[in-house]
């Protein structure tokens, strides 16, 4: 059984900005309770505003990369762009970024190994219905370095969702286990502080990903 501590990552998408992040990281501190390892993945502009709580309250993350390193490519942030601004985690592959950018699945390889050589561990989202097909451009990635995340995306809440049972989490994550041999999976969809519990207890799932409840820090400090 898997004892270490769960992860618990936030995921802000497009929302708030510099003074709400700085009065966010205020709150959430002092109401944080749990020993979870607690990820922020804010908007990239807003990294500056959350240097503060880095370590002591959690770790940083953001929401994309640039599949290209440093050079001509206007627009995009690149790993060694994020040189000091204290980030281990990227989020890769979310459905969002796959529907309203057209991100596929080779790019997502492309991502994760640029993340892989600069030291920053890649969070990716596989959907429920597609994951074999989704984790056949993965699979030369070293599972061992690799988030998984099991994000059904009906069961987003932003798409209208609801989270996926629990015993059907289960299932999928072991299916995704056998698939990639990662070490860590965990699960995104509606998660809130009343359902939060079933799946932070369960042995098979090492953590969560959470969307809107994320961004109220008194919700997600309760997660
Ligand atoms: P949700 O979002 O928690 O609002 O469903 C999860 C996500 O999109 O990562």
């Amino acid at each position: 059984m898997n004892t270490s501590p769960k992860l618990v990552v936030a995921n802000w998408k497009s929302n708030l900005n510099w003074h709400e992040a700085q009065e966010w990281a205020k709150a959430f501190s002092q109401h944080k309770k749990h020993p979870h390892t607690y990820v922020v993945c804010p908007p990239t502009p807003l990294l500056g505003a959350l240097q503060a709580g880095v370590n002591s309250d959690f770790l940083l993350g953001v929401q994309d990369l640039s599949p290209f390193e440093s050079g001509a490519y206007t627009g995009a942030v690149s790993a060694p762009n994020l040189s000091g601004l204290n980030v281990s985690y990227v989020l890769l592959g979310h459905s969002e970024r796959r529907k309203y950018f057209g991100e596929t699945s080779q790019t997502v390889a492309q991502k994760a190994e640029v993340a892989l050589a600069h030291n920053l561990t890649p969070i990716i989202c596989v959907d429920a219905e597609d994951f074999s097909h989704q984790h056949s451009a993965l699979s030369h990635l070293d599972a061992s370095k690799i988030v998984w995340a099991y994000e059904p995306v009906h069961a987003i809440s932003t798409f209208g969702g609801q989270e996926d049972p629990i015993e059907v989490t289960i299932k999928n994550i072991a299916k995704l286990r056998d698939l990639t041999g990662a070490t860590k999976i965990i699960y995104g969809g509606s998660i809130s502080p009343e359902n939060s519990l079933a799946y932070l207890q369960a042995p098979e799932i090492d953590g969560v990903l959470v969307g809107a409840k994320s961004l109220q820090p008194e919700l997600f400090a309760q997660l």
